[in-house]
Formats: structure tokens, sequence, C-alpha cells
């Protein structure tokens, strides 16, 4: 797919199929992960957790339903990328880092057909004591910043419907 397309692919896909995402697809999406920028050359600052774990994930729904008397926060995702910091983390780095990594995912699953969407609400909303994370078994210091889910979800293959409005000022 050209560069281009992927773009005009990239959106955010809230309803998903049962259908499991092949590893072929995830190993793509984890070289894409790779790919990235990061903030003073520190990999050691963040870790991947692939999460096809269904209680895991059920677990997250039902966590952050409770929480917030809203609905499920991965839309039925059967696979979810959680983007974690680490002790070796810089703090002021960390949410440009993870979003550029996120960002990574979103564009490779756009250009795989597959339907993702970045989401930072249950992160946010469950905080660091959160029983999804005590069942992830994450390394001490662990803990998610970021994830995005990622699927087979009905209109993938179409383009996104708007652009951003971000208003642009050249200053020549
Ligand atoms: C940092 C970040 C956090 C986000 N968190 C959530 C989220 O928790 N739940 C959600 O449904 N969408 C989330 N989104 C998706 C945005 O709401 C979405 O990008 C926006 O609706 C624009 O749609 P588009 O991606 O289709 O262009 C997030 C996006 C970003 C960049």
């Amino acid at each position: 797919m050209e560069f281009d397309e992927v773009l005009r692919m990239r959106k955010s896909s809230r309803r998903y199929t049962d259908e499991t995402v092949s590893v072929e697809d995830e190993k793509e999406i984890l070289k894409a992960i790779m790919a990235s920028s990061v903030g003073k050359h520190n990999d050691a600052g963040y870790m991947i957790a692939v999460v096809r774990n269904k209680e895991i994930l059920n677990t997250i729904t039902r966590e952050d339903m409770e929480k917030t008397g809203g609905g499920d926060p991965l839309y039925g995702a059967p696979l979810l990328f959680v983007i974690c910091t680490t002790k070796e983390t810089i703090d002021y780095l960390e949410r440009f880092d993870s979003g550029i990594i996120a960002e990574h995912i979103q564009l490779k699953a756009a250009e795989l057909g597959l339907g993702s969407v970045i989401l930072f609400g249950f992160v946010r909303h469950l905080g660091h004591d959160a029983e999804y994370i005590k069942k992830m078994d994450l390394p001490e210091g662990v803990f998610p910043i970021l994830a995005v889910a990622v699927g087979h979800a009905p209109g993938a293959e179409k383009e996104r419907k708007g652009d951003r409005k971000f208003q642009v000022i050249h200053l020549d």
C-alpha cells in the first residue's frame, strides 16, 4: 500500500469481529513498533505487552465499565498492544514516546487492513492499582501508559471520513 493510502486508511475503529489477528500480522506490527523513534535513545524505558488473554481483556472491560458506567473501553477487540513504562523511563518524554509508538501501531494496522484504536481512557481511569495490571503480572516498576486495540473491523477497508482541521500558520 502506498504511504498516502495508509494515511487515508488510518482511523479509529470502535467495532470488531471475533476473528483472531494472525501471528504474522502481530509480528508485522511489532516490527513497526521497533521502527519508532524514542527520546534520548531510551529503548529500556518501554515494554510492549501483547495481550490476547481473554481474562485480562475482560477484566479491563469490567473494571472500566464499573468505574465509568460507560461502554466497553476495548470495543470487543481481540488484541491489545499495551505500551508500558519501566523504571528507566524519562518522565518528561513518556507521553511523546508512547504516542509515537501508538501511531506506528495504528499505521501498520491500517496497511494490513486491520482496524485499531488508540486507548488512553482505561489506563487513566483505572490507574496503577488496577486488577487488570495485577493479572498482567508485569515486572516490578512496569506500568501501562497507553494502549492500542487491534482487530478485524467492519469498515476497516474504507478511508477515514474526515481530516483534522488544525490551524496552520506560515512564517516565511
Ligand atoms: C492519545 C490518544 C488517546 C485516545 N484515547 C482513546 C480512548 O481511550 N478511547 C477511544 O475510543 N478513542 C481514543 N482515542 C482516539 C481518538 O478519540 C480519535 O483519534 C479521534 O476520535 C479521531 O478519530 P480518527 O482516529 O478516526 O481520526 C485516542 C487517541 C489518542 C491520540
